[in-house]
């Protein structure tokens, strides 16, 4: 079966599934350390530039792009620029960066997984309300020989299962339910987390501004989080766009897209730091904020932190499973379009390869911590690969694309749905798609490369 043929089947499960794609650990786990490192409000405020001026712009390309050309990456970009079939090494490109980001990202999502089972358990809870057993734990647990292995595996399973169920029994029937379920969860645990004592200090924390701290690395660290967050510069929305049907208007999906990630992100943070601090704990936890910090927050808590810490790693977990969807079905959809090959050949194949990769990353916390390239373990070099590399290159290449080799015209019809819609905005869309985007792209991936 051709991409061609698939596609979400309302307006609303387009959202949800690529709503889905965006939420992740990058908002719940990643965010909320990385806005209080350098500087709360002060981050934020250049976050929501980038996000909103930069990274919006991106997705909307991504959506133009694949859904002009109703085919994966690599075909996309040699369908719309027949006579440099060079392009198709930007989507190759892409789908290599999905592979990779999907093989670090069940790593975390096993651990979250973990801490669901754990919760249940009350393995988490007996441990106590001092710090080091809790730090303890998580450096046993992340080192242990098999068991993030086998978390990360039934995660992986999950996933698979989602995408042999297709793109719209699959995706957009558990993109509809569980993205619900999320806001919920997060709502509930605001609300938990606003009401103890002191809890305005973490909001303090969260929001006031403090440009002492947002260095260069902060403003870096800022676009890094914008791509990362929206799923953009990996060929996947590309994908989802591609899927989103021919009467949607691709400028208010994308923008409602980038207004629930960024307020989830945004009430992730609302969620921890308010609870960190009222019960005194150090807020700047770094990587390490949602393993070892808030267990530790939900012990004081007494058996209603049980449940709160049961109910935060679910949120996590379901948060992760919509995210790590959108990263196997972009690599599916590709590996069938090319080799005609029926959806679950590919699906098969990537989930074996990715999971088997994620066992070797996962295993570089203990059995094979020895293995280092450049000095780093295997799952930071890969990190670094999927945070300062890959993704601003092929984010790069897009708008450059989309600015610069595709034809206005074609761009403005798929924007304005073939004349039917009023785009008054394209001027500033085109602006930011030819010049600020790449230029800023551009900033930050030499300057990434050069720290
Ligand atoms: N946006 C996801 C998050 O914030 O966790 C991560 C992600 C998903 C990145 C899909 C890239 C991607 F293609």
């Amino acid at each position: 079966m051709s991409t061609q043929q698939k596609s979400f089947s309302s307006s609303l499960g387009a959202i949800m599934a690529a709503v889905g794609s965006a939420v992740g650990l990058g908002n719940i786990w990643r965010f909320p350390y990385t806005c209080g490192k350098y500087g709360g409000g002060a981050f934020l405020l250049v976050y929501c530039c980038f996000v909103f001026l930069i990274g919006s712009v991106l997705m909307m390309s991504e959506f133009i792009i694949g859904r002009r050309a109703q085919h994966t990456p690599v075909k996309a970009f040699q369908t719309l620029a027949p006579r440099h079939k060079a392009w198709g090494l930007l989507g190759l490109l892409g789908i290599i960066t999905s592979f990779f980001i999907l093989s670090q990202y069940l790593v975390l999502s096993g651990w979250t997984t973990g801490y669901v089972w754990d919760s249940i358990t009350g393995a988490l809870a007996s441990l106590g309300t001092s710090a080091a057993p809790i730090s303890d734990y998580f450096a046993q647990f992340s080192a242990h020989p098999w068991r993030p292995a086998l978390f990360l595996v039934i995660f992986a399973v999950l996933v698979l299962v989602i995408i042999l169920c297709g793109v719209q029994k699959g995706i957009e029937t558990f993109s509809k339910v569980l993205m619900p379920i999320l806001v919920l969860l997060i709502l509930i645990l605001c609300v938990r987390s606003l009401t103890l004592p002191g809890a305005v200090k973490g909001l303090e924390y969260l929001f006031s501004p403090d440009f002492s701290k947002l260095t260069g690395e902060g403003i870096l660290a800022a676009l890094g989080q914008a791509l990362f967050s929206l799923s953009v510069g990996m060929g996947v929305m590309l994908v989802y766009g591609s899927y989103i049907p021919v009467n949607e208007n691709i400028f208010s999906t994308a923008m409602w897209i980038t207004v629930c990630d960024t307020l989830i992100a945004i009430l992730a943070g609302i969620a921890i730091f308010p609870a960190v601090f009222s019960c005194g704990f150090n807020p700047a936890g770094g990587p390490g904020l949602v393993f070892c910090v808030l267990p530790n927050v939900f012990n004081t808590m007494g058996t209603a932190g049980v449940v709160f810490s049961i109910i935060f790693f679910l949120l996590l977990t379901v948060a992760a499973l919509t995210s790590a969807i959108s990263l196997l079905e972009a690599l599916t959809a590709t590996f069938s379009e090319h080799t005609h090959s029926r959806r679950y050949v590919g699906a098969l194949l990537f989930f074996l390869l990715t999971t088997a990769l994620g066992v070797v990353f996962s295993l570089s916390f203990g059995t094979l911590s020895h293995i280092k390239i450049g000095g780093l373990t295997l799952f930071d070099f890969i990190d670094q690969v999927n945070s300062i590399y890959l993704p601003p290159i092929c984010a790069l290449g897009t708008v450059v694309f989309l600015g610069w080799v595709m034809p206005d015209a074609d761009v403005r019809d798929e924007l304005s749905n073939h004349g039917t819609l009023s785009i008054r905005f394209y001027g500033l869309f085109r602006f930011i798609a030819r010049y600020v985007a790449p230029l800023a792209l551009l900033v930050v991936f030499v300057s990434g490369i050069a720290m």
